[in-house]
Parts: C-alpha cells; sequence; structure tokens
C-alpha cells in the first residue's frame, strides 16, 4: 500500500492520536472526515473535509481509509460501511509499539506507542490498542475491541466483539471475555465475563447503576 495520504473517519482527540501514529508510521499526510461536517471544519492541526459520504466517495482523493472512532459499536459500524464500499483499510502500528511477528492484526486496527502485543495474539478488525496497553501471548480479541491505555490481558484471554476494556484494568490469563462488554477503569478480571455486562473493581464484579 502506498504510504501518502491517510483517510481518518472521525475527528475526535482519539483521531489526533491515530493520526500521530499514522504519521510516525510513515504515512506522509492525513486528512479527517467527521459526520458532525460541516460544522466541524478542522481537528486542530489537521482539516476535516468531508463527511462518510465523501470517503466512500473517494473525492478527496487518499490511499487508504481507518475508521477513528473511540465508541467500539460506532467504529465497528462505519469500518462496516466502508468495507461494503469497497474502500481501502489501513492498519496502523506506532513504531514505538512492538508486536510479535507471530502476531495477527485485522484491518482498520490501530496499535499505540508503547504497546506490546505478543506472540500467537490474533488481533480482529476495527480494533484498538491504545498507549502502553499490553496483549499477551494466545489472545483472541474480536472485530471493534478497543483496549485502553495500560490496561493488560495476560495470555491467553479472549475478548468479544465491540467490548471495551477500561484504562489500566487487568485480566488474568485465559479468561472468557464477552461481547459487548464493559470492563471498568482499573477493573481486575479474574472471572468470566458475559456479554454485554459493565464489570469495575477487584476483584471485578457487576456494575450495578
Ligand atoms: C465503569 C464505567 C463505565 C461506569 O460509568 P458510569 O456508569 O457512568 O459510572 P458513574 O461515574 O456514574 O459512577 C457510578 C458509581 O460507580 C463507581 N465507579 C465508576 N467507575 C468505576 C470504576 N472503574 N471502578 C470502580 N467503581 C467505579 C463510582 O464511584 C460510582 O459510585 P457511587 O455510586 O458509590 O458514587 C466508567 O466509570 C469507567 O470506568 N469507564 C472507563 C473509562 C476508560 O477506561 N476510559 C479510557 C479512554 S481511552
Amino acid at each position: 500500500m502506498r504510504l501518502n495520504r491517510l483517510a481518518l473517519l472521525g475527528a475526535s482527540g482519539h483521531g489526533k492520536v491515530v493520526a500521530d501514529a499514522a504519521l510516525a508510521a510513515g504515512w506522509r499526510s492525513v486528512v479527517f472526515f467527521d459526520d458532525a461536517w460541516p460544522q466541524r471544519q478542522d481537528n486542530r492541526h489537521w482539516p476535516v473535509v468531508g463527511d462518510l459520504a465523501a470517503v466512500i466517495g473517494g473525492a478527496a482523493g487518499f490511499d487508504a481509509a481507518l475508521v477513528s472512532i473511540g465508541n467500539c459499536e460506532v467504529r465497528w459500524q462505519k469500518q462496516q460501511a466502508l468495507m461494503a464500499a469497497g474502500i481501502s483499510l489501513a492498519t496502523v502500528i506506532h513504531p514505538r509499539a512492538c508486536v510479535s511477528r507471530f502476531a495477527t492484526l485485522g484491518v482498520g486496527t490501530v496499535v499505540m506507542a508503547g504497546a506490546v502485543i505478543n506472540a500467537d495474539a490474533e488481533i480482529g478488525d476495527a480494533c484498538i490498542v491504545n498507549t502502553g496497553a499490553t496483549v499477551d501471548h494466545d489472545c483472541t480479541l474480536a472485530h471493534g475491541v478497543h483496549i485502553s491505555p495500560g490496561a493488560n490481558l495476560s495470555g491467553g484471554v479472549r475478548v468479544g466483539a465491540c467490548s471495551w476494556i477500561g484504562v489500566g484494568a487487568a485480566v488474568r490469563q485465559g479468561i472468557d471475555i464477552g461481547a459487548g462488554v464493559m470492563v471498568g477503569a482499573g477493573a481486575v478480571v479474574v472471572k468470566p465475563v458475559a456479554d454485554g455486562s459493565t464489570v469495575v473493581g477487584s476483584p471485578a464484579r457487576d456494575h450495578v447503576i
């Protein structure tokens, strides 16, 4: 893939971090798109030139696109729209992340600075392995998963589609985390987590509001 111009859908704070990682990884320039366009005209250092329809139309001229939206469901939904339209999707790895040659990463996935992904980890499409997070050997992440900054997955953990592991959380080895799960900031997960639940604390328990 020619690393000339990368289209980022989602002009957010997370989008800035993705832009930084992409530029560090060798992309020459990035351009933002956001559904809040034309009200939203820039993401501080970068212009916002259109919305999802404009990315699909491809008028702005780019070599590949990536959805830079933090919300897991929305990120996955937008990525599916781009895939259905045949848009070429990038995978971005910050040069100061450490990714095993025996790990696999899906399309539309981004790995931030300081992250570590160990051997035989399988990371799905549209995932975020955020700043300083670790995903140890043999972990499996389905599509749309977000491992927040400083979160640690021990070996052999499985995370279901569009689940979000909060900042600084830790997950014991071999644990199954379902789909659509929210693991709260700083939680310590020592037991399987059912689809759709939110858990917090140490040891992590259901978050009852
Ligand atoms: C778990 C979480 C989703 C709950 O959000 P919420 O339902 O809006 O929770 P609230 O802020 O209303 O707090 C409700 C109660 O839960 C407690 N609580 C909230 N988050 C908690 C956490 N991570 N661990 C322990 N307790 C927590 C609050 O102290 C509060 O307790 P109280 O009722 O006794 O005062 C959220 O706090 C969280 O941890 N999000 C992850 C954020 C993150 O990782 N961001 C990374 C961005 S890259």
